[in-house]
């Protein structure tokens, strides 16, 4: 059976990946590929509730560790309950986020160390790696200035601010050096540039 792609989209927030994730699903739908899209931390009961707890601010206690295990708690539910199932039977998925995230945030930002967070990836996701992972590179300022404009509220992880956004952000650069599957785009352009960027690597691999 055609094996179905597994594709991530990685980046501080405010970066625009869920904008690219539309983008790339409607593209998805319109070429009549079978896929799901998924989120992360959540796209399960389990995790959904886990969601909660990471990002209500007022769990500002919540240490480090904790933090990493819940999103680790998650990400082996969401895996095993929809992700496995769905790239097994030949259907693609699209994810908002995955374990590069945890590598960038706990393992790099929080200071978790990378040996720790790529060693609980694994174990979470039993193996399963995107085929190919987006990464959407912006500017702290400019990440955070879009924020704004979405009204949204922030959440616990948002609202640590720039610094911690900057950590995030060469966290996320390291990891794009280790592994080709990740593409580091520009994201400070239009969403249709990003976009073009976006389907032109996505043809290496449909
Ligand atoms: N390329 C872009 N240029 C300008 N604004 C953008 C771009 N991409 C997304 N936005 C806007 O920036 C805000 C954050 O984008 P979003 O896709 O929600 O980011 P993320 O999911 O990474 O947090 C939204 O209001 C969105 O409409
Ligand atoms: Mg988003």
């Amino acid at each position: 059976m055609a094996k179905g792609v597994f594709i991530t989209f990685e980046g501080i927030d405010g970066c625009g990946k869920s904008t690219q994730f539309m983008r790339v699903s409607e593209y998805f739908k319109e070429t009549g590929r079978k896929f799901i899209v998924v989120r992360e931390p959540g796209g399960t009961t389990v995790g959904e509730k886990i969601r909660e707890i990471l990002l209500d601010k007022k769990n500002d206690s919540m240490t480090s560790l904790a933090e990493l295990m819940l999103y680790e708690a998650a990400r082996a539910q969401i895996t095993e309950e929809v992700i496995k199932p769905a790239l097994e039977e030949g259907t693609s998925v699209l994810c908002d986020r995955f374990f590069d995230s945890t590598s960038a945030y706990q393992g790099y930002a929080r200071g978790l160390g990378s040996e720790l967070t790529d060693t609980l990836n694994k174990i979470a996701t039993a193996g399963v790696v995107p085929d190919m992972t987006f990464l959407l590179d912006l500017d702290t300022e400019v990440a955070y200035k879009r924020r704004n404009t979405r009204g949204e509220a922030e959440d616990r992880l948002e609202a640590l601010g720039n610094s911690f956004q900057d950590k995030v952000r060469a966290g996320y650069l390291e990891c794009a050096k280790k592994d080709d599957r990740i593409k580091v785009i520009d994201a400070s352009g239009t969403p249709d540039e990003i976009f073009e960027e976006i389907k032109r690597w996505l043809s290496e691999i449909l």
